[in-house]
């Protein structure tokens, strides 16, 4: 419950990250890494599984919330205003794998900035659904742009990666940044989360 689906996409993307170079593509190790949308539904607990994973996690934020995202692990925030502008086809090499929740600009960005043979695990559009980049971090660098989709997942993964949850997941810690809420506070906390003023996450429950 406190995992829904954010918490599935999340471990599907840090996996992606992390293990499919490292295990499935037989490549370097995976050190330092980026998520956007950090102190999102997905984005907070990626930022958590990566830590766990031993990852040195960058936190891109719109928000000033430096503590909580320090809290669940990451090691270095940044502003995602930073990174919300074009993007040089290939810019400095600082990631060796990112997971982006948030697509556009940012996205494009975080691909010039990707390792040679990094990969980003993108799974949002929370900023935009465009996406204007060039071939040059695909074909200089061998970066593989890693589309996760949490619906289609096979059983088989599924089964996997919810076996790994208990090593990778801190529930108390994630407890601490979920409010459950009444059907009628719902609308009053949906109008601060469509304003961008609520961080955490949710649980609706309908018989309070
Ligand atoms: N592919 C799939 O299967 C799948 C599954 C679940 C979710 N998703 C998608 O993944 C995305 C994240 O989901 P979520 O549940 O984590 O949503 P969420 O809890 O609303 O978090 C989204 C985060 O994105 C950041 N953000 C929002 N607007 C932004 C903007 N204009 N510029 C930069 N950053 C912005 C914010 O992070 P900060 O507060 O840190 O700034 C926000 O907290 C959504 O687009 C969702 O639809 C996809």
């Amino acid at each position: 419950m406190m995992l829904g689906t954010a918490g599935m996409t999340a471990i599907q993307c840090a996996f992606t990250t992390k293990q499919t170079r490292e295990v499935l593509l037989l490549g370097e190790k995976v050190n330092d890494v980026i998520v956007t949308g950090a102190s999102g539904g997905v984005g907070s607990i990626a930022v958590m599984i990566l830590s766990k994973m031993g990852c040195n996690v960058t936190a891109a934020t719109t928000k000033p919330n430096e503590e909580y995202l320090k809290s669940l692990g990451a090691k270095t925030i940044i502003k995602s205003g930073d990174l919300d502008k074009e993007a040089r086809p290939l810019d400095k090499g600082l990631y060796d794998g990112a997971v982006d929740t948030v697509g556009g600009n940012i996205l494009a960005n975080i691909l010039s900035h990707v390792k040679p043979n990094g990969i980003v695990a993108a799974c949002g559009n929370a900023s935009s659904i465009k996406l204007n980049t060039t071939v040059m971090p695909f074909i200089i660098r061998g970066v593989k742009l890693w589309g996760i989709d949490s619906v289609s997942v096979s059983i088989k993964r599924r089964e996997f990666l919810w076996d790994e949850v208990s090593k990778l997941v801190d529930f108390d810690l994630l407890e601490k940044s979920i409010k459950e809420i009444s059907l009628e506070q719902l609308l009053v906390e949906y109008s601060k989360m469509l304003e961008g003023k609520t961080s955490g996450r949710y649980i609706v429950n309908v018989n309070k």
